[in-house]
């Protein structure tokens, strides 16, 4: 493969990952304002909301009035997470174009997030394809998003044929975008360049997405070997919000910001324009009231030049 000759797909998690663990609920006209300026940067896909229970996750309880006012830009998808058969008929009443249905890859935080087994989430998976086919005019795609597939913050290590087969059930059910997601930031380097070089080749039909969080520091590491190894979608959170209430020690995801600061600087084309990402990414501190861990805003792209201070003496 001719590396850096491909255009890199990125997915902004931020209004979903990122709000949902913050313990303000930021007005559903600031989400607009963020959604609308995020459509005009160049992303494939913004992920708006989740459609699950308010009462688990009170930070996005705004779903169905956010999703029906944003400003749809061309090109761009606008998904939401799902969990269910009502997050899925929530769902559809906005329109959304991609219904991102999420299950856990491990039994134990599968029961603290969802409060279901695997078992049954892939029978929502499936009652959610059954609904979308049987709604008149419904128009709309599905991903499909593994949580803890690179470890489990109660259960430790997840096999890599336990992660085969849930594709293998999820590809079944004619789902074609499976999102790969490390949870809590256990992945490594080197564990993923083996699962995502051995799904790559399992699986050519299906188009893999990687989401890392950046929780032990190794975010970017990992989404550069995930690159290396041929993913082409990420999904990353504007700002380096993001984690799951639901997982002890969760933090947030790898930074957009610095995502497409890598790219841009290995010369990888990712269509998104990093200095109109950056003034959004710079709205978000008082909004969320607390510094964001984003690295290229606060230290400026590597680009950027800064004037020679005057020699000692002069003037
Ligand atoms: N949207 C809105 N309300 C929902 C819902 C959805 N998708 N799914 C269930 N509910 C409501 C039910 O109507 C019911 O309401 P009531 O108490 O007023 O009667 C209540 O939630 C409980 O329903 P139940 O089916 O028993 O759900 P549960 O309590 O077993 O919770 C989930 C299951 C999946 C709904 C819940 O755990 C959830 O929303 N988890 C989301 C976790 C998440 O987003 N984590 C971060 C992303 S990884
Ligand atoms: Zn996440």
């Amino acid at each position: 493969m001719k590396r850096g000759a491909e255009r890199v797909h990125i997915h902004d998690v931020a209004l979903r990952d990122g709000l949902q663990i913050e313990p303000v609920f930021v007005p559903t006209a600031d989400k607009l304002r963020l959604c609308n300026a995020l459509s005009r940067t160049g992303l494939d896909k913004i992920e708006v909301t989740s459609f699950t229970s308010p009462k688990a996750i009170p930070a996005l309880a705004d779903a169905a009035e956010l999703m029906q006012r944003i400003d749809r830009a061309p090109g761009v998808t606008y998904a939401a997470l799902v969990p269910n058969t009502r997050g899925a008929e929530r769902a559809l009443a906005c329109g959304v174009d991609e219904i991102n249905l999420v299950m856990s890859a491990s039994d134990s935080h599968s029961q603290a997030n969802l409060r279901m087994s695997p078992e049954r989430s892939l029978q929502q998976f499936e009652d959610v394809v059954a609904l979308v086919h049987q709604t008149p005019g419904a128009q709309v795609a599905f991903n499909a998003s593994l949580s803890t597939a690179f470890g489990c913050p109660f259960d430790g290590e997840v096999p890599m044929a336990r992660v085969f087969g849930l594709i293998e059930r999820i590809a079944a059910l004619g789902i074609q975008r499976i999102t790969l997601c490390d949870t809590t930031g256990m992945a490594h380097p080197a564990q993923v360049e083996r699962l995502c070089s051995e799904v790559l080749a399992r699986w050519p039909q299906i188009s893999f997405t990687a989401h890392f969080h950046n929780t032990r520091g190794m975010g970017l590491a990992n989404a550069l070997v995930a690159w290396q190894a041929g993913i082409r979608r990420f999904d990353a959170s504007l700002g380096g919000l993001g984690g799951c209430p639901f997982a002890p020690g969760a933090s947030g995801n790898v930074s957009t910001e610095d995502l497409v600061h890598m790219f841009q600087a290995m010369g990888v084309d990712t269509g998104v324009d990093l200095d109109a990402l950056l003034a959004v990414a710079a709205e978000l501190p008082p909004l969320v009231g607390h510094a964001l861990s984003g690295q290229v805003l606060q230290a400026g792209p590597s680009t950027r030049r800064h004037a020679v201070p005057g020699a000692i003496g002069q003037g």
